[in-house]
């Protein structure tokens, strides 16, 4: 099959893409590497010794979206390109409104267009809020508590409506819970821009030496050990869910919401204790202020998915970080200059599995 991949140089999109051909999908991807580096599309192609073609647009041009449906025989789209930070959500509530909402409707109006009705979008775990219990089913109370889930949570509702007016369209939606870990290959993972906001990329740089000391955001939860609980799910599993999605949808029309969580939960404290025993050092922490807007637990309830799209995750709390470790030491070397040099070569570009002659 065919498939777009929006923001398919992300860190999930791009473990994405390369289950997607490994799977022997053929992939076309559109990222505007407004929060990713063109580096990872070349990784992709050494990790799977496969070629693709790539757009360096954003979805918000309508005109350029068109040319890729002109352009190529799409059958299905999976959706991650947007921005995600909740921090910089509340500071600049337009600009996440604008990219993640206008983004999705533009990217839909077109899709319909071309006649293209199987999508698989990007949505959160955060849409639920503050759960009303745990383990957290899918057909709990929705209830985002910043606008970047604002955002998510009104796509979900777009994505309803549009299947409500059009009953061909066949969408799945997936909620993520909280992704770590990396490619087992070390070629391409997560890629921060500036001081990491999520738990583990901070971890990471201090056990890597660029960042002093963990600040833990509250011990006195009412969890086990009185930090934060959460449901971390390895990217490789995510990515894993994703192809078990574009399945589903082929054979089924409506809106399939699906949580992607591996339903255990952890402590702040016991990742620390994880990390520090794949990477053998103590990570400098120390407890301080709940973080405003955290809650204290969320883990999922997987089921559905295990029923209804046969996925369940593989990896466990100890390949999650040692793979994130993996990923910190081998492989950020260079990562960084290629951006310059790909803004200048043609669009689309094929990405080719030998790139000997950028070099
Ligand atoms: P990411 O920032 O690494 O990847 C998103 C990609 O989309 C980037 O490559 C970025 O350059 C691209 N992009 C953003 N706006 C674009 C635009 N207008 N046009 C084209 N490309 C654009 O983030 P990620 O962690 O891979 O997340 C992927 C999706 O999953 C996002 O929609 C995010 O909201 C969602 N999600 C992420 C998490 C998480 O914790 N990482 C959890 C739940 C949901
Ligand atoms: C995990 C735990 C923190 C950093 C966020 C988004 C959510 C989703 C996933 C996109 C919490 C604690 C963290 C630190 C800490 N993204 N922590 N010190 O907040 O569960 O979810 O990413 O959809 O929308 O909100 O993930 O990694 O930030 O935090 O103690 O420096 O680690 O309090 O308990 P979170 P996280």
């Amino acid at each position: 099959m065919s498939v777009l991949v929006t923001g398919g140089a992300g860190y999930i999109g791009s473990h994405t893409v390369v289950e997607l051909l490994n799977t022997g999908n053929d992939v076309i991807v559109v990222d505007n590497f407004s929060n990713s580096n063109p580096e990872s599309l070349f990784r992709i192609s050494e990790i799977t010794g496969k070629d693709f073609k790539v757009y360096n647009l954003s979805i918000l041009d309508r005109e350029g979206l068109e040319k890729i449906f002109l352009d190529n025989n799409i059958q299905a789209v999976i959706h991650f390109a947007g921005l995600k930070a909740v921090g910089e959500s509340v500071e600049q509530p337009l600009k996440y409104y604008i990219n993640n909402i206008s983004g999705t409707l533009i990217l839909c109006e077109v899709m319909q267009k071309y006649e293209v009705k199987k999508l698989v979008f990007s949505s959160s775990a955060t849409v639920y809020g503050l759960p009303k219990a745990l383990p957290i089913s899918e057909d709990f109370p929705l209830n985002a508590t910043n606008p970047y889930g604002r955002s998510k949570l009104i796509v979900e509702e777009i994505l309803e409506d549009l299947f409500n007016s059009d009953k061909e369209w066949s969408i799945s939606i997936l909620r993520y819970f909280n992704p770590i870990g990396a490619h087992e290959s070390g070629k391409i993972g997560e890629d921060p821009i500036g001081v990491p906001n999520n738990l583990l990329p901070f971890i990471t740089k201090v056990a890597a030496g660029e960042l002093k000391e963990l600040k833990v955001f509250g011990g006195d939860y009412p969890t086990k050990d009185g930090t934060g609980v959460r449901d971390y799910i390895h990217v490789v599993d995510l990515a894993m869910g994703h192809i078990k999605a574009l399945e589903k949808i082929l054979f089924t029309k409506g809106v399939h919401i699906y949580n992607l969580g591996t339903g255990s939960g952890y402590s702040v404290l016991q990742i620390i204790a994880s990390f520090e025993k794949t990477c053998g050092k103590t990570i400098p922490y120390t407890i301080g202020e709940r973080r405003p807007g955290d809650v204290s637990a969320c883990y999922a309830n997987p089921l559905k998915a295990k029923s209804e799209l046969n996925w369940s995750t593989m990896r466990g709390i100890e390949e999650m970080c040692a793979d994130s470790w993996r990923w910190q030491l081998n492989s950020k070397k260079d990562y960084k200059k290629i951006k310059t040099i790909f803004a200048e070569m043609e669009n689309p570009y094929l990405l080719k599995s030998k790139r000997d002659f950028l070099l």
